[in-house]
């Protein structure tokens, strides 16, 4: 792909009022902490940012804990997610604020949004508010949603309710008219309640969403559950990888709702440009991320820049903003998805590497219609006893090995209850 083809592609995005250079925002987090890191990561080309949230108590001394971070595996080289607790700034409010007063003097083309956080106390807001505005910022992202502090009138449980949502925004009015966005919990049943008082208030966009409240294991050495704080721990916020299903259908959940106009942020669980673009066409104008940047390094931003902008030019775009949404008009609710349409599974044998994981799947998950050769080593599909799940695809190793095929051979009257046969194999010999 030649520069000249890179050149007609527009990444410029206007978000909150705000022509942004692209989409990719810093999230609310360690990777936004200090001025030096945000102006870095302006410097690598990244097109925005939301601070780590201001909070009152950080002028307490000596509250962080240590450690703070637990990890989520899926094997040793994947960080399916991390779960945090309680990272706060260790650095006082006014330094913090004076701090951060550098960033829109340098860059001033920059997005720029000042997070503040707070229990549902109106002096704190109003305070939090006028501190924010004071450091020149385009605009100001309520956290309503922190896992960390979910009891009684704690932050989150703001976030739980529509008429609290209304009045933090309303505090925060007396204080300022820089625009106002919501981080969202993915913590909650019902988002649209929560949008929609948001809207009503004067909030211009939602950030969907924050860490959800998780556990992320226990240490099986000494059974406290990770991370491990001094003997103890508690419940943790978890991003990355493992929030992104759930981030992603709470921005489609909005973006659905006809009466919601606000600017939609999709964040949680974004380590690539195909996930960025994922969340533009749910419906969000641009992506926030944090934790793969913790894992990388602000250096991402090269390849999700070049993968959107290559993406964009492969279907025929010149803009994001043409991305944004588009797949909404492909869903439709269960009940109307086409039970008509039938497809049946089918493999190519010369890729086929004999594993049996197929048919283990089918027999001990699925509806027992692959049987195993094993002389041959290979799979033995059978068409018509095939319900067309796909598991088998999911579960093979080998790329386009196993695909679902349209079919027009009848769906199978009933289940195979005889049950397939148990002595083939006892687990896929690709596990072992
Ligand atoms: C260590 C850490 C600290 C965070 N602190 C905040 C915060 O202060 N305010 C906030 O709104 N979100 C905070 N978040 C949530 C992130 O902004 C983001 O919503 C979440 O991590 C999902 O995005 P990710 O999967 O890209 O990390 C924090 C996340 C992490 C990992």
């Amino acid at each position: 792909m030649g520069w000249f083809q890179l050149a007609k592609v527009d990444l410029t995005t206007n978000f909150c009022n705000f022509d942004c250079p692209n989409p990719f925002l810093l999230a609310a987090s360690p990777v936004a902490r200090t001025a030096d890191m945000i102006m870095r990561a302006f410097e690598m080309g990244w097109g925005g940012a939301i601070s780590k949230s201001l909070a009152l108590d950080q002028d307490l001394p000596d509250r962080s804990l240590t450690p703070r971070f637990s990890r989520l595996s899926a094997n040793q080289y994947y960080f399916a997610g991390m779960g945090n607790i309680d990272f706060r700034i260790d650095q006082g409010v006014r330094e913090t604020i004076e701090d951060w007063s550098r960033v829109k003097r340098k860059y001033p083309k920059h997005f720029f949004a000042v997070s503040i956080k707070s229990p549902g106390v109106e002096k704190n807001w109003r305070e939090l508010a006028s501190l924010a505005e004071s450091t020149g910022a385009d605009a100001i992202e309520l956290c309503l949603s922190c896992p960390d502090d979910d009891s009684g009138d704690g932050n989150q449980s703001l976030g739980h309710n529509p008429d609290k949502v209304q009045e933090v925004i309303g505090w925060v009015q007396k204080e300022t008219s820089l625009p106002i966005l919501i981080k969202l919990t993915p913590s909650i049943t019902n988002i649209l309640p929560i949008g929609l008082a948001a809207q009503e208030a004067g909030a211009v966009g939602l950030s969907a969403t924050n860490t959800i409240k998780s556990l992320t294991g226990v240490s099986l050495d000494n059974l406290v559950p990770e991370p491990v704080i001094g003997g103890r721990s508690w419940f943790n916020g978890l991003s990355g990888a493992a929030l992104k299903p759930i981030a992603m259908r709470i921005i489609a959940e909005l973006a659905q709702e006809e009466g919601l106009t606000l600017q939609l942020a999709g964040v949680g669980g974004v380590r690539d440009w195909r996930d960025a673009v994922e969340y533009l066409l749910y419906g969000a104008t641009v992506v926030q991320v944090a934790t793969e940047i913790m894992y990388r390094g602000y250096g991402i931003v090269e390849e999700l820049i070049d993968g959107v902008e290559g993406f964009l030019l492969e279907k025929g775009f010149s803009r994001t903003k043409e991305l944004v949404g588009l797949s909404l008009k492909n869903m439709l609710p269960t009940e109307q998805l086409s039970r008509k349409y039938r497809v049946a599974a089918s493999f190519d044998p010369d890729k086929c590497i004999g594993c049996g994981r197929c048919y283990v799947s089918c027999r001990d998950g699925g509806y027992q219609a692959i049987d195993f050769d094993l002389k041959e080593r290979k799979p033995v599909f059978r068409e018509e006893d095939c319900h067309g799940c796909g598991l088998c695809t999911l579960v093979c190793p080998v790329q386009n090995c196993i695909v679902m095929k349209e079919t027009k051979t009848p769906f199978p009257s009933g289940d195979n209850v005889e049950g397939g046969e148990n002595h083939a194999l006892r687990s896929c010999g690709y596990c072992g």
